[in-house]
């Protein structure tokens, strides 16, 4: 960090202004290091929604929204996407450095033999109802991990939280299988040591006791890109949320279900579900012909509509996840014969309408990933309610890096925000009969 460069602040009413230090990262934005703000003027900054606001310093992810840009730990999510495979990318976010042959192989034997999860966990699921939405249950289950890996919870051990990392990202899979085997009443399967990351995963999902799941390699290519490119988005609100509460001290398995919840909004991680329950709806109300009145309703202010899988907090130009998640899409339905897929086809014409749109191109609002990830997972057999499980479990490694990140940092604090109150100034209560 240089701080030669000053920015001063001054009133209209002539009170004593403030001078301020200004920090220049690797690229992006230079920030004004406001931390003695309320020091040295008695005033706060106002930031709902951390408009203008870097929460931490950080060298994981990198996001250019005007370029389209993703870099995780400086290598464009283009050349991830199609040079390495989701541990590979994995190691990267956690390490700062794509692995050797040797460091991969060890890192991959590390993840699979943690994939197993405590037996005693198979009753905690029992105590969730069948129908329950599995993000629920992935709370549930993520949070009770605290409970059984209690070797591993001291936060200022850099082994304990090295080996919380390697199991939060090879048990995810498992806990995620598991939620999707109970809510459909079939028994757990177990993890094959034999198998990828991501073919594992298949196979915990779809094999039964009665069925040996047949790996599909373009499939199981397809999941591992729909993994690489969530695995890490910079200081999004689930990593945050995990920063935050990771900021007291908690351990990293509470704090990554508190990543698990805040993921779980249909403005975050629920848009792929909530963007193919869009479709189907759109499609059952009579499809291509229906586009126009549904992009009424979406300009409609007050309509409460919105496009799902449009519009991104940092991307106001492309999200580059988007085109990957694109190409997928066209290899997984040439895969399984469904080029001619209805929502497939229903998307390519929505996407359009929208892109030519003057209210879409004036707010800059473009496809993000998840409008076409959701087709992706559901060609994949993966059902509309697990898609956001997915995503938090492609997300587990940002997370993770995220927290490590903050709690290696020697200046981190506890996060505590402040606000502007427009509440009751002191009142008096009174005694019942007198209100
Ligand atoms: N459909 C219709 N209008 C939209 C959409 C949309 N999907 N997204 C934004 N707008 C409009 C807003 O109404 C607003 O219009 P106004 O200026 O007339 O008031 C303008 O575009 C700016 O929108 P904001 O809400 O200020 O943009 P913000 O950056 O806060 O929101 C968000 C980003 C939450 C992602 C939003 O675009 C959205 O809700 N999109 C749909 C949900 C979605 O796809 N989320 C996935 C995000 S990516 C991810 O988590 C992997």
């Amino acid at each position: 960090m240089s701080n030669e460069l000053k920015a001063t602040l001054t009133f209209s009413d002539g009170s004593p202004g403030a001078e301020f230090p200004v920090y220049s990262g690797t690229i992006g934005p230079d920030v004004i290091d406001i931390r003695k703000l309320y020091a040295q003027t008695g005033k706060f900054t106002f930031d709902p929604g951390f408009m203008s606001t870097a929460a931490c310093e950080s060298a994981i992810t990198y996001i250019d929204g005007d370029k389209g840009e993703l870099l995780y730990r400086g290598y464009p999510i283009e050349e991830l996407a199609v040079s390495c495979d989701y541990l590979e990318t994995c190691y990267l976010l956690l390490h700062g450095e794509l692995p050797s042959a040797d460091q991969k192989s060890r890192f991959v034997t590390s993840v699979t033999y943690h994939t197993m999860v405590h037996e005693q966990m198979t009753r905690f699921f029992q105590g969730f109802r069948r129908d329950a939405h599995p993000m629920a249950v992935l709370c549930g289950s993520v949070g009770a991990m605290s409970a059984f890996y209690h070797d591993s919870l001291d936060i200022y051990n850099l082994e304990h939280r090295y080996i919380s990392a390697i199991r939060l990202i090879a048990k995810m899979p498992t806990l995620v299988a598991m939620a999707y085997k109970y809510s459909i009443g079939q028994p757990f399967v177990y993890p094959r040591n034999d198998l990828g990351y991501s073919a594992n995963f298949m196979r915990m999902m779809f094999a039964n006791p009665c069925e040996e799941y047949k790996v599909n390699d373009v499939l199981v290519r397809a999941l591992d890109r729909i993994l690489i490119l969530h695995a890490d988005h910079e200081q999004n609100a689930s990593t945050s949320t995990v920063r935050l509460a990771g900021s007291s001290g908690a351990n990293p398995f509470a704090c990554i279900a508190a990543g698990v919840a805040t993921l779980w909004g249909p403005a975050h991680g629920g848009a792929n579900e909530a963007c193919l329950l869009m479709l189907n709806e759109l499609q059952a109300q009579g499809g291509a012909d229906k586009i126009g009145d549904f992009i009424a309703k979406v300009k409609d202010k007050h309509s409460g509509v919105k496009l799902m899988g449009f519009g991104h907090r940092v991307y106001k130009n492309f999200d580059p996840r988007a085109k990957l998640m694109r190409e997928t899409c066209y290899e997984v339905l040439n895969e399984l014969g469904l080029q001619d897929d209805p929502l497939f086809k229903l998307a390519m014409t929505l996407e359009k309408v929208a892109l030519e749109d003057d209210y879409f191109v004036t707010r800059k609002l473009y496809p993000n990933v998840d409008f076409y990830s959701g087709i992706v997972q559901k060609a994949l057999g993966i059902p509309t309610d697990l898609f956001t499980c997915i995503f938090a479990l492609a997300r587990t490694v940002g997370w993770i890096a995220n927290w490590n990140e903050m709690i290696s940092d020697p200046d981190q604090k506890i996060g505590r925000p402040r606000q502007l109150f427009k509440g009751n100034v002191r009142r008096q209560v009174l005694p019942i009969g007198q209100r």
